[in-house]
């Protein structure tokens, strides 16, 4: 039975995804704990409802980043994580609690990296005129929104979106898909090769959502 820690800073419905795929799916895993950086996270009460143990490590207790990091690794630790999953948890992380995670911290990305690192994803998409757009689930390395790639999802970029309309077409891609990637983890499926990642067996490491016809497009 793998262990893994969820962290989230807000809504959590990433965390929600997968901690009913969890259960739904009965995979060799169990979420140890939810972990948020804010005490008002509003996914705290779902992880709790669901009998999952919760904590706050509040940043904003903490002087600086590396206080702050060796506080909340002192928290996961203690619930002996397989896997560390970031959830939107919108904290840049210091070098040393990455690599402490080295290899067992994966993070979802509102962008088809390595286009768009950083925060308002969707806008810097539409900005640019991109055609397609999506997410990525990656092992997270001491780059912020960089590191191995397990995963992406793309959708199409659609004519009249604004950024809310295309963060709720990329969101329902990663309900799906963030799932899956935390279960190619648990089940051992995942291998790093520098920057690349292998599933063994393979099975494709990407989704293609074309809801093209339920728009009234045409195909
Ligand atoms: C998601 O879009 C995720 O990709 C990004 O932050 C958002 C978190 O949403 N990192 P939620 O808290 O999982 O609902």
């Amino acid at each position: 039975m793998k262990n893994l820690v969820i962290l989230i800073s807000g809504r959590g419905s990433n965390m929600e995804a997968i901690v009913r795929a969890c259960a739904h799916e009965a995979w060799g895993a169990r979420i140890a704990a939810v972990i948020a950086n804010r005490p008002d996270a509003a996914g705290l009460a779902f992880a709790a409802s669901h009998g999952i143990a919760t904590a706050v490590v509040d940043h904003r207790q903490f002087p600086d980043r590396a206080s702050f990091d060796a506080a909340l690794a002192q928290v996961i630790d203690g619930y002996a994580p397989d896997l560390v999953v970031l959830a939107g948890f919108m904290r840049v992380l210091t070098e040393s609690f990455v690599d402490h995670y080295s290899g067992r911290m994966l993070n979802i990305h509102p962008s088809l990296l390595p286009m768009f690192p950083g925060l308002k994803t969707h806008q810097q998409a539409l900005d640019a005129g991109c055609r397609v757009h999506g997410a990525t689930v990656h092992f997270v390395t001491p780059a912020l929104d960089h590191g191995p790639i397990v995963a992406q999802s793309v959708v199409p970029v659609r004519t009249g979106d604004d950024a809310a309309a295309l963060a709720a077409r990329v969101l329902e891609t990663e309900h799906v898909m963030y799932p899956r990637a935390v279960r190619w983890f648990v089940e051992g499926r995942l291998a790093l090769d520098g920057e690349r990642v292998t599933l063994t067996p393979a099975e494709p490491q990407w989704l293609f959502f074309d809801d093209s016809q339920a728009a009234g497009e045409g195909a």
